[in-house]
């Protein structure tokens, strides 16, 4: 007879007790936080659909570096929004567009901060799809090039790690290719690698001004409906060379996070994305629910299911919580 000698509330009695026995710790190094680099210089633009989220300039953006990194933050990835946008996508690899001069600023400013870049076309093309289009649709072998460029273009400014966001195949292995030929084989790939065609990435597009002019994505984002491709996506990345996996989006994507962790060795990542955050956000400013205590509902939600690293836009309030 379980009851009445089984009484689990007994653990849960006291807040030594609680604390005692709990399962999921989070800790700030676990989060990097997405920030949005812009052009001009003095540029703190608040983003309309993601308060306390920022396009920042160069200069901006390394004062943010320095708060991220004394707050124990993990990390940071950098998004660009370029000058200009064309149809080959030019400021993804140039050698000195926004978010390759933006590293080379963190790197000289904030040495010891991780910095990861997002390696992806869609705020560089004029069309805002995530590569060249041929025949309305994203050529997927074209696009790799861009990619192997961009990413490239990364590690020479000083990147500590990419991640390739686009979902093109073969993306990991002609990334890797790229930065081994030219001496970077320390860099490693963190590779978006479940990645769906998701409509909590509303509130981003915003920020990165990165919204298809045409169409959707869901020629190369994966379908919400299946769990067995995320799981062959995830395979062929690590087989390419993935050295992080990362599953996107985060809460509506849990039980991938658990499969994931139960088949895979490799480190998971999770992105907690706008979407996710702006609900939050937007339910606590309506006096709907308590924002600090949801926001740590999620990232332990998204911790115990699996994923050891969170990219999150509650990176800074998260972590004043935890010290
Ligand atoms: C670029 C990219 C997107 C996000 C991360 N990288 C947008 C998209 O795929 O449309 C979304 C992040 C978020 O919503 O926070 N492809």
């Amino acid at each position: 007879m379980p009851f009445p000698t089984h009484r689990l509330r007994r653990l849960r009695a006291t807040p030594a007790l609680r604390e005692l026995v709990r399962e999921t710790h989070l800790h700030p190094g676990q989060f990097i936080l997405p920030l949005f680099v812009c052009p001009g210089e003095g540029v703190r633009h608040e983003i309309s659909s993601m308060p306390d989220n920022y396009q920042l300039s160069v200069d901006e953006l390394v004062k943010e570096c320095v708060e991220v990194q004394s707050l124990g933050i993990g990390g940071v990835i950098l998004f660009g929004l370029p000058e200009s946008k064309d149809e080959m996508a030019s400021g993804a690899y140039d050698e000195n567009g926004i978010v390759q001069r933006a590293i080379r600023a963190i790197r000289k400013e904030v040495p010891d901060l991780l910095v990861v870049t997002d390696v992806c076309n869609c705020e560089y093309t004029s069309h805002g799809h995530c590569g060249y289009i041929k025949d309305g649709d994203v050529d997927n072998d074209t696009t790799l090039q861009w990619l192997a460029k961009a990413a490239l273009s990364h590690a020479r400014a000083g990147a500590h790690m990419v991640a390739p966001s686009d979902m093109m195949d073969g993306r990991v292995w002609a990334i890797r290719q790229a930065l081994d030929s030219s001496g970077y084989e320390k860099i490693p790939i963190m590779a978006y690698a479940a990645k769906f065609a998701s409509v909590f990435y509303g509130p981003f597009r915003e920020a990165a001004e990165s919204a298809p002019q045409f169409g959707d994505r869901r020629s190369y984002q994966m379908d919400p409906a299946n769990g067995r491709e995320a799981m062959q996506e995830i395979e062929l990345d690590l087989q390419e060379g993935a050295d992080i996996i990362m599953v996107k989006p985060a809460l509506a994507y849990l039980d991938l996070i658990s499969r994931a962790r139960q088949r895979f060795d490799a480190p998971i990542a999770a992105y907690q994305v706008s979407g996710e955050y702006s609900m939050i956000v937007a339910a606590a400013r309506n006096g709907w629910l308590d924002h600090d205590r949801a926001m740590m509902e999620t990232l332990t939600s998204i911790t115990r299911a699996g994923a050891s690293i969170i990219l999150t836009y509650f990176a800074k309030p998260a972590a004043r919580l935890l010290s």
